[in-house]
């Protein structure tokens, strides 16, 4: 998984590219560089690290260098990596390039038979500059090159590729052109006058035009200042439709918040209130009309996949499809449940629920699924994702573009949608009465006002806790029903962007050997908000402080905990059912606020990625 991005037109390519480098950063940040042509030559440069490393060594080329160069070029290409085969290394970092350097290739993905090709090559003479999969492929353009030229080459050599990736390839025979190619990995067109981009993600171009056109499996594009003129991996060619982008350019910004993980976690009420919006309309019931009224009606058994905090959101799902559809949902990882050989098959609802929608092992899982015969709903953020299209009904959350990589606003819209669909369910099957559905409906409404009323009402004990417990190398989370997936997301916030380490269980099942961990020092972070299950959450708070450890209760505005915790972090009363949708947010304030006093990068923690499209 990386970002990719082309640029050929009149404007300093350099500036065009580094600019899109910048909005796709969060697709990973372990190498970055760029190639651009000039005077029929190709000229790049790379460094280890982020983009600003980059940055610096563009500044330190000096004469001769591409930051130096006049006048500026204006064609060219630009990576951000994160890496999947080869180490971290300047020679790793893309762009990769053919021995006579004629060629330059930037890539997202992998290609699974690489070491076949990189055989055949090295037994013709080849040598090759890195240890990735990908530099395979600027080798076979190179040598088709003469005989075929850049595009029927670039056919040629992506019709002898396997795996999933999407790539830009540029050469120094051939001024002004880019030649992109896309399999199950992310490549969008952006149009302008006498100026066309081609990037992973949208938001890479935004600033310069908000026309796009979406390339589809097995598709290339060729590009000129011109114009874009597409084929299919055939060779056919044919007109794709162009549609305009109707986001605000300024989502993709902090909006003044020092991080952007900090304002998606203020956008929470409107990424909630946009995703309920048209489909809580009638006051006793949901419309979603993405889904088909007789499969939900018939739908005798749901199966969950995802990742993650996605998963933690499906886990919330589980909880309301059974206790108001009295439908059974089994949950799985996806990375597992696609290869447990599960049983699945037609009659069964298969809901993949991933933010990016390109999340690999969740398609995988959706499409084993769909292969057996399953119906397959995706739930995801991104228009016209991947998981759009390997899935037979598609439901939004409305979050925006989410661009720290701890996922905040869109695993409240994710609850959101899964409540949406347990009450559709509801209706469909007359599980709840008409009193229960209203209630409901009511109250997921008023959420919005809740989340606004939590984060306007300051963070003084999410702060106290933190200060007390930033240097701590361990915590503890529990809950129990629906307060349990709740300790499991606070959970992953804390270690991945704070590397604390942490564990979250069941908390009826602290006994059975958590319990252990527990000495003097130990935070404990309890879900326990009002539920019908609140008295044992209670006495298991019990257990943890005669042990000395420190409980930090989540609990509902209006219930007195004080004896039973050191501190107490409120949230609005609602619903017990729909109380995660609040529960989350100081779970996610403590990480972050842990993660500054570590001084740590928590739009960027180590070793993750936005978008995970590796096994
Ligand atoms: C969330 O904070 C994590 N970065 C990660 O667990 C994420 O939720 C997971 O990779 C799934 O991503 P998806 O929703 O895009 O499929």
């Amino acid at each position: 998984m990386c970002g990719i991005v082309g640029y050929v037109g009149h404007q300093s390519a350099q500036e065009v590219l580094l600019g899109g480098l910048e909005k796709l950063e969060y697709r990973g940040y372990d190498s970055a560089g760029l190639s651009v042509q000039h005077d029929g030559a190709l000229e790049s440069i790379r460094a280890v690290g982020n983009l600003g490393r980059l940055k610096e060594a563009l500044q330190q080329t000096g004469d001769g260098g591409v930051a130096v160069l006049a006048p500026p070029a204006t064609t060219g290409i630009g990576h951000t990596r994160w890496a999947t085969h080869g180490r971290v290394t300047e020679e790793n970092a893309h762009p990769h390039y053919d021995p006579g350097n004629r060629v330059h290739v930037v890539v997202n993905g992998i290609v699974e038979n690489y070491m076949e090709l990189k055989n055949e090559l090295q037994a013709q003479g080849a040598h090759f500059t890195s240890e990735t999969d990908v530099e395979v492929i600027a080798h076979l353009i190179a040598n088709d090159l003469d005989e075929h030229g850049l595009v029927e080459a670039t056919r040629r050599t992506y019709n002898r590729l396997r795996g999933h990736y999407s790539f830009v390839v540029q050469s120094s025979e051939e001024a002004g052109v880019l030649v992109g190619a896309r399999k199950e990995c992310p490549l969008i067109v952006g149009r302008s006058e006498g100026e066309q981009f081609l990037a992973s993600g949208i938001p890479a171009f935004l600033a310069h035009t908000r026309t796009a056109q979406a390339l589809e499996d097995d598709e290339l594009v060729v590009l000129t200042a011109d114009g874009a003129r597409f084929m299919t991996a055939d060779g056919v060619e044919f007109e794709r439709e162009t549609h305009e982008i109707d986001w605000d350019a300024d989502a993709a910004e902090k909006g003044g918040f020092e991080t952007f993980m900090l304002k998606e976690i203020h956008e929470q009420a409107d990424a909630v209130a946009e995703t309920i919006a048209d489909r809580t309309v009638r006051p006793d019931g949901v419309d979603l009309p993405e889904l088909d009224d007789e499969l939900l009606r018939g739908t005798r058994r749901i199966i969950i996949v995802a990742c993650g905090t996605s998963y933690h959101a499906g886990l919330i799902g589980r909880y309301a499809i059974e206790e108001w559809a009295r439908v059974p949902v089994e949950m799985d990882v996806a990375s597992e449940y696609r290869y447990r050989n599960p049983v699945v098959g037609p009659g069964d609802v298969v809901i993949g629920i991933t933010q990016s929608g390109e999340s690999l092992d969740t398609l995988a899982a959706m499409r084993l699924a769909r292969e057996r015969g399953a119906t397959v709903i995706a739930v995801t953020n991104i228009m016209g994702s991947q998981a759009t299209r390997d899935a037979d009904a598609t439901v939004y959350t409305r979050a925006g573009l989410e661009i720290s990589v701890a996922a905040t606003k869109t695993f409240v819209a994710q609850v959101a949608v899964m409540y949406l669909l347990a009450l559709r369910l509801a209706e469909l099957k007359g599980t709840l009465d008409v009193e229960r559905r209203t209630e409901l409906v009511t109250k997921l409404k008023r959420i919005p006002h809740d989340i606004g009323e939590l984060l306007a009402h300051g963070t003084d004990a999410i702060d106290r806790v933190a200060e007390r417990h930033y240097q701590q190398d361990f915590f503890l989370y529990l809950g129990r029903h629906v307060g349990l997936p709740v300790g499991l997301e606070g959970a992953l916030k804390l270690k991945e962007i704070s590397y604390i380490s942490t564990d979250a269980y069941a908390a009826g099942e602290m006994k059975h050997g958590p319990i252990a961990l527990l000495d003097q020092d130990t935070p404990v972070v309890v879900v326990a908000t009002d539920s019908p299950v609140l008295d044992k959450v209670i006495s298991n708070m019990q257990e943890v402080r005669v042990r000395g450890a420190h409980v930090i209760a989540v609990a509902s505005e209006g219930t007195d905990l004080a004896e039973h915790a050191e501190e107490t972090l409120s949230v609005p009363p609602t619903d017990w059912m729909l109380q995660p949708l609040l529960a989350v947010i100081p779970l996610q304030l403590l990480a972050y606020r842990v993660a500054r006093l570590r001084g740590l990068n928590v739009d960027q923690p180590r070793n993750l990625a936005k978008t995970v499209t590796v096994e």
